[in-house]
């Protein structure tokens, strides 16, 4: 069905572009271990005999015609870039297979109504702005000419990077489709949990994917002498800080589903001798019904607001991303299964934490996603690792359900 020595060659190469001395993979996007990844799987694209372009944000998709090529194009897509130091399965296994499932088909003489593209969608982590699924924003039309305005860490806009990388920011509403054009879309990614392992199996089919918030908080005190300040005359902005933290991660174990992560801080000026005049931090919350995700942060973005104020501090709090929760297409879901059953393999179905391309996606069309099993659950590490044999279960249950899909 899939050349499955063939797909576990080309990940294990991929793995190789922007890989650090300890086996982990940094590939931010727009930078050149990025543009490297897509030139490699640009090749690929067109061994496997696909039509390649470039979209306006820098997203690469390789279409195989279909018998009607008006017909509206069957979808898969993942990513190619990375976070800090993360694994080489995380997006690379869904292109790659992707594009497996495609060469493999046409190597069988298989033919569909519908064409089929794959999308390598650019900046998924959104990592490097803070700011993730640029791609698929832009191809489904969410995206906002304010956004390639941030920032990273040196100062550069997305809207610069996007130009090192040959593109031209102003053009980016022209990488959106229309719904009309697309029939579904797919997304194969590794599970990067342990549920599928706790069941002991491979394939897992996903029910919806979580909402994610993404906030930087600031809090501004006053900087001052860490010696001749007694405690009760300080504005200790890193003090309020920590305790705002605490807030989060109390009213996220209490929903019992909710995750929340203040994975960035910085405090300024930055002395020992120094009591901090300003901190800033992110904070990531995400859960899959709308409500909770809703109730957790005013919950804490009241008490945020509460502990401040007791303290005599400002508070802001700029919105770098609300993205609500997808669910997955039942019928999808049901295609997928079905795929599983005539494989043989047994599958299970379970929610999404993490965040996909799926999930701007569904703004135009009914989505779906498998997952394959992670070992260990690890994810956004070096050890994130899935087998040869799960991620062959994995790329045969996309083929089928591709096949069926397109047909
Ligand atoms: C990206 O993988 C995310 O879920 O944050
Ligand atoms: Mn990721
Ligand atoms: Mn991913
Ligand atoms: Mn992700």
């Amino acid at each position: 069905m899939i050349n499955a020595d063939r797909l576990w060659k080309n990940l294990l190469d991929i793995g190789e572009i922007g890989k650090n001395p300890d086996g982990g993979i940094t590939r931010l996007a727009f930078t050149k271990e990025d543009r490297q990844a897509i030139k490699m799987v640009e090749d690929l694209m067109k061994e496997a005999g696909l039509a390649v372009h470039e979209d306006e944000v820098g997203n690469l998709i390789g279409r195989k015609e279909g018998e009607d090529s008006n017909a509206p194009a069957v979808l898969i897509g993942s990513h190619l870039d990375s976070v800090f130091n993360g694994g080489i399965f995380d997006g690379s296994l869904g292109v790659l297979a992707g594009i497996e499932v495609l060469q493999s088909m046409t190597e069988n003489g298989i033919s569909t109504k519908h064409p089929i593209e794959v999308y390598v969608f650019r900046d998924e982590e959104g990592c490097r702005f803070n700011f993730s699924l640029l791609g698929s924003r832009g191809m489904s039309g969410t995206l906002k000419v304010e956004n390639l305005e941030y920032r990273d860490n040196e100062g550069i806009s997305l809207a610069e990077a996007m130009k090192s990388c040959g593109m031209n920011p102003e053009e980016f509403f022209k990488a959106s489709r229309r719904p009309d054009e697309i029939k579904a879309y797919l997304e194969l990614h590794v599970e990067q949990g342990k549920v599928l392992e706790c069941e002991n199996l491979q394939v897992g089919v996903v029910t919806g994917i979580a909402s994610s918030l993404r906030l930087m908080v600031t809090v501004t005190g006053k900087a001052d002498h860490a010696g001749a300040t007694p405690m009760n005359l300080r504005f200790d902005a890193l003090a309020a800080a920590a305790q705002i933290i605490g807030v989060v991660e109390k009213e996220t174990r209490a929903t019992k589903s909710a995750v929340g992560t203040v994975g960035q801080i910085h405090a300024y000026p930055g002395g020992i001798n120094i009591i901090p005049g300003r901190v800033e931090f992110t904070v990531d919350l995400r859960d899959v019904s709308i409500k909770v995700a809703q109730q957790l942060e005013k919950s804490i973005l009241s008490q945020a607001e509460d502990i401040c104020t007791q303290r005599g501090l400002k508070l802001e709090v700029d919105f770098l991303q609300r993205v609500p929760p997808a669910p997955c297409s039942p019928e999808i879901i049901d295609t997928i299964a079905e795929s599983c059953r005539e494989l043989g393999i047994e599958e299970l179905h379970l929610p999404s934490g993490a965040g996909h391309d799926a999930m701007q996606v569904v703004n135009l069309c009914p989505i779906g996603m498998i997952f394959v099993r992670s070992q260990n659950g690890i994810s956004h590490h070096p050890a994130e690792w899935s087998t040869p044999e799960d991620c062959t279960a994995g790329a045969k249950v996309l083929y089928q359900t591709v096949l069926k899909l397109a047909e």
